[in-house]
C-alpha cells in the first residue's frame, strides 16, 4: 500500500506560512524536504505552486490541485480534487500543502513528517491535528546557529 504522507513544517502555535511565504528560514528543513520528496510526487495547493521560487520542483512529479478548469503551468499535472490529486501519485503521496490541502487529507493521511518549528509566528495559514490521533515514532531536536530551536518529529497511525 502507498503511503499518504504531510510534509510540514509548523510553529508551536500552528502557524505555517504568511502572505504566502514562510515565515523563517531553516536551511536544513529545506535539505530535509528535498530527501523526503526526491523521485517521489508532490501533491500541492495552486497558491504553494505559486509561492514556489522554482517550478516545478526539479526531480518529483508536481501534482497541483486547482478548482480552476483552465489553470495549467509548465511542469505541473492539474488535479481538480484532493482525492485525484492523491489518485495520479505514483507510490507514496508526499503532501506538500498548504493550509487548505493539508485540511482536506489530514484525515487520509497515514504519515506526518512535521518539522516542529519553536516559536511563535504571526501568520494567516495554519496547521492544527489532534496530536491524540497520531503515534511519535522519531524525534530530533536542534538549534540553528543563531538560535531556532527545532524538531523533526514523525507521527503514524
Ligand atoms: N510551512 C510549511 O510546511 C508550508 C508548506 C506549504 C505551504 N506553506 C504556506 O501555506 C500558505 C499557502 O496555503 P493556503 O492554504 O493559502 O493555500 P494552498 O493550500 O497551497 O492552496 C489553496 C488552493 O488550492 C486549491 N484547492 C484547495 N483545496 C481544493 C479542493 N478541495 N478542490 C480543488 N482545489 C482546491 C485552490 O486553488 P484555486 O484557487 O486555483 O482554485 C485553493 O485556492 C503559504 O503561506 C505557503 O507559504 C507552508
Amino acid at each position: 500500500m502507498s503511503d499518504i504522507v504531510l510534509v510540514v513544517a509548523a510553529a508551536d502555535n500552528g502557524v505555517i506560512g504568511a502572505s504566502g511565504r514562510i515565515p523563517w528560514h531553516l536551511s536544513d528543513d529545506l535539505k530535509r524536504f528535498k530527501a523526503l520528496t526526491l523521485g517521489r510526487t508532490v501533491v500541492m495547493g495552486r497558491k504553494t505552486w505559486d509561492s514556489l521560487p522554482r517550478k516545478p520542483l526539479p526531480g518529483r512529479d508536481n501534482v497541483v490541485i486547482t478548482r480552476d478548469r483552465s489553470w495549467r503551468a509548465d511542469g505541473a499535472i492539474v488535479a481538480a480534487t484532493p482525492e485525484a490529486a492523491i489518485a495520479l501519485a505514483k507510490g507514496d503521496a508526499m503532501v506538500i500543502g498548504g493550509a487548505e490541502v493539508y485540511r482536506a487529507l489530514l484525515s487520509r493521511a497515514n504519515r506526518i513528517e512535521l518539522t516542529e518549528v519553536h516559536g511563535t509566528f504571526a501568520g494567516d495559514a495554519a496547521f492544527v491535528f489532534d496530536r491524540r490521533d497520531w503515534r511519535e515514532t522519531a524525534r530530533e531536536d536542534r538549534v540553528t546557529p543563531d538560535g531556532l530551536a527545532y524538531s523533526y518529529v514523525t507521527l503514524v497511525r
